[in-house]
């Protein structure tokens, strides 16, 4: 199974995709994350994005789309979740010819609808643990009281420096301008799926489940 999880910062796309890696042998693709392992690396590429992303701006079609060729032919067992990724109408054209040329093709596109007034709760709530990335937020997913990631044991969390208000209305302008009309072009091939992103974790797993038909 091949899906993309579309949705604005915080809509929860990477607490989900998680679950599915955990649950069902599936692949995350989060080019977020892959650009801030090329950060913590110290890579030329990595300097390069470091300004971009803490402003909130998206990066350039070029250097996602490359990251996303080389993790493709890793392959994965059970599928790809892509997270993050395609952010742009040239990157979901990119995305297309890439799984094309795999022999792959997409299942589900699947919407995560938040309101704008809830992502910046959940975005400046957040934190991840710096050993395993689990997700944490300071009123809905705290830290147990023992200061052990629940997943494992790891001790440290760490917090972005996008999250923050002014970072994140950067990223909100970015997801409606350049990443919002995605959600028309799935729609009209017939991919598009559509959820309740304010539901509770639980609701939100269960949602997808029933979508990605178990
Ligand atoms: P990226 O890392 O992709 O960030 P994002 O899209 O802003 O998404 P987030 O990771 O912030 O949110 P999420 O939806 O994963 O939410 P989460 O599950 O953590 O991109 C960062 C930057 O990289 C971009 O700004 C850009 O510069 C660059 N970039 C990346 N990809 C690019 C691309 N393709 N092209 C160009 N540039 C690119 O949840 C958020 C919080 O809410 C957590 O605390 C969580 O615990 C909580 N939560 C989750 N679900 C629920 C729920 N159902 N109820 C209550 N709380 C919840
Ligand atoms: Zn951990």
């Amino acid at each position: 199974t091949n899906i993309i999880l579309i949705g604005p910062p915080g809509a929860g796309k990477g607490t989900q995709a998680r679950h599915l890696v955990e649950t069902r042998k599936m692949v995350q693709l989060s080019t977020g994350d892959m650009l801030r392992d090329a950060q913590a690396s110290g890579s030329e590429m990595g300097k390069k994005v470091a300004a971009i992303m803490a402003e909130g701006k998206l990066v350039t079609d070029q250097i996602v789309i490359g990251l996303i060729r080389e993790k493709l032919q890793e392959g994965s067992e059970g599928g790809f979740i892509f997270d993050g990724f395609p952010r742009t109408l040239p990157q979901a054209d990119a995305l297309a010819k890439l799984l094309t040329e795999m022999g792959l093709k997409l299942d589900a596109v699947i919407e995560m609808q938040v309101d704008d007034e809830a992502l910046v709760a959940r975005i400046t709530g957040r934190s991840t643990c710096a050993d395993c990335g689990e997700v944490y937020h300071d009123e809905t997913k705290p830290w147990p009281a023992d200061g052990k990631c629940i997943n494992c044991g790891g001790t440290t969390a760490k917090r972005r420096p996008d999250d923050n208000e002014e970072s994140l209305k950067t990223r909100l302008m970015e997801y409606y301008k350049k990443t919002s009309p995605l959600i028309g072009y799935y729609w009209a091939k017939g991919d598009l799926q559509r959820l309740d992103g304010l539901a509770s974790i639980d609701e939100v797993k269960k949602s997808i489940s029933w979508m990605l038909g178990s």
